[in-house]
């Protein structure tokens, strides 16, 4: 019985690492540009509500919406394509997305 033991043992141990060798080649790091949005106040909330349907690029490829219209997709994230974000952060995801991706409209007066 002990040498089929050890060699089920030994057959774990190979699999473990054939596992983790596996693991580390899928471990390639996106340009961070695409990968996720920019860290800024609310950050953690767009990246959070944000992602979880389509990449980040959907909102950093658009154009520099105003806030109307950062308002609208919000709003349309939630009720059209049922996206699970509270209504009470809708607020502070708008913001975040204005201060980001967005302009002010009006621009805000200490704009360049
Ligand atoms: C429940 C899934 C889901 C979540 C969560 C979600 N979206 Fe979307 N989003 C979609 C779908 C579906 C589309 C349309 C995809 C297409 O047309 O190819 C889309 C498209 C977009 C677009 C492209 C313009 C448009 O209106 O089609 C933007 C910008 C966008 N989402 C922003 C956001 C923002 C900001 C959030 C967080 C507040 C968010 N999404 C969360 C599903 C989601």
């Amino acid at each position: 019985m002990k040498p089929i033991f050890q060699f089920s043992l030994m057959g774990t141990a190979f699999l473990s690492l054939a596992l983790l060798v596996s693991a580390a080649d899928l471990n390639f790091t996106l340009p961070v540009e695409t990968a996720q949005l920019k860290t800024a106040p609310g950050s953690e909330l767009a990246m959070g509500n944000c992602v979880l349907c389509h990449s980040a690029d959907y909102i950093s490829t658009q154009p520099r919406f105003p806030r109307s219209v950062w308002q609208a997709e919000v709003v349309k994230m939630q009720q059209k394509y049922r996206a699970p974000i509270a209504t009470n952060d809708i607020p502070a995801l708008v913001d975040y997305f204005v201060q980001n991706y967005g302009r002010e409209n009006p621009p805000a007066a200490t704009a360049k």
